[in-house]
């Protein structure tokens, strides 16, 4: 049993992520999910977070993090995710208890509470991760591993050269990869290879009230996709909780990563030194490989299981 902390921007794949990590229970402890403003504003994704948490009728803590990145102002991505950060579901409207705490305030409370480590899942921006690890570095020693979708080796999704999550805030991110932490990249080496078809979109449809609501957020997705070339839709967040869940389906090479911090074009470009003799410690696992339908197998078995659930 591994117990994470989920940090998120919900966001159509983050809410994937979280609903796999719910599924499988008997392998991870889901002690808390925080939120970052990213995808959408921190209201809007916070608003998310807690509508797939009552869906789910979970009962984990869940807490708002920072509104935006530790210098520039925040940038959002409407155009990949609607207007509310998690276009195409409908939902209720219940209400879900949010902590009175600051994200990064309850991410610390969780780390010194635990007698046992914690692992991080950070799916957004790493401004809360990055504000943890400066304001108290004594909870380094707590942290299990970062596994974290972000990042690019060799091309970006917001710019030419800089993934989104890490151009959010490449000054955190690099307080983050440069942590000495062991952590897991899922950049989009590996997140673009992790797609689910059309065809396995659609099987969703009918089979029960989870699956439905992941093929109401993948259809939207699927549609909002192709306006960047895409015809499968990747499934960039999930990657990062099923490396924990089955780790044999990836592969991938340790580096160090440095995050390009400067306001050149290659602001948020994830450096990655893979050399035998790097000149720092390769405490990075960067993704590059991962069996596709092994992957998609894990997302609907565990959409199978909620759906008997609930
Ligand atoms: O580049 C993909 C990442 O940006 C994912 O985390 C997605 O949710 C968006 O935040
Ligand atoms: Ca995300």
């Amino acid at each position: 049993m591994r117990n994470i902390l989920i940090d998120c921007d919900p966001g159509h794949d983050d809410a994937l992520a979280i609903i796999v990590a719910l599924a499988n229970k008997q392998k991870l402890n889901l002690l808390g999910v925080t939120t970052i403003g990213g995808n959408q504003t921190l209201a809007k994704v916070t608003k998310n977070a807690k509508n797939i948490l009552s869906f789910l009728q979970a009962d984990i803590p869940l807490a708002a993090g920072q509104s935006g990145p530790l210098v520039k102002p925040l940038k959002t991505a409407p155009e990949a995710h609607g207007d509310s950060g998690m276009d195409g579901p409908y939902f209720d409207g219940s209400d879900y208890p949010l902590s009175n705490m600051n994200g990064v305030d309850f991410l610390y409370k969780k780390m010194i509470e635990s007698k046992e480590n914690i692992t991080l899942v950070a799916l957004g921006p790493l401004t809360n991760l990055a504000l943890l690890i400066k304001n108290h570095p004594e909870v380094k020693e707590k942290i299990e591993c970062i596994t974290l979708m972000g990042g690019g080796i060799d091309h970006g999704n917001q710019t030419a050269l800089a993934e989104f999550n890490i151009y959010v805030d490449p000054e955190a991110a690099e307080i983050v990869f440069q942590s000495g932490l062991p952590i897991i990249m899922a950049g989009l080496d590996v997140t673009e290879k992790a797609e689910i078809t059309v065809a396995e979109i659609n099987s969703l449809q009918g089979k029960g009230k989870v699956s439905q609501l992941a093929y109401d957020l993948l259809s939207f997705y699927n549609k909002s996709g192709q306006q960047f070339g895409f015809i499968n839709s990747p499934i960039h967040d999930l990657c990062a909780v099923a490396y924990l869940l089955e780790p044999d389906i990836f592969k991938g090479k340790l580096a160090n990563i440095h995050v390009i911090t400067d306001y050149s074009l290659a602001r948020g470009l994830t450096y990655g030194d893979f050399r035998k003799i790097a000149a720092e410690p390769k405490n990075t696992l960067v993704l590059e490989e991962v069996d596709r339908q092994k992957f998609v197998e894990l997302l609907i078995a565990s959409l199978t299981y909620l759906d008997e659930k609930i």
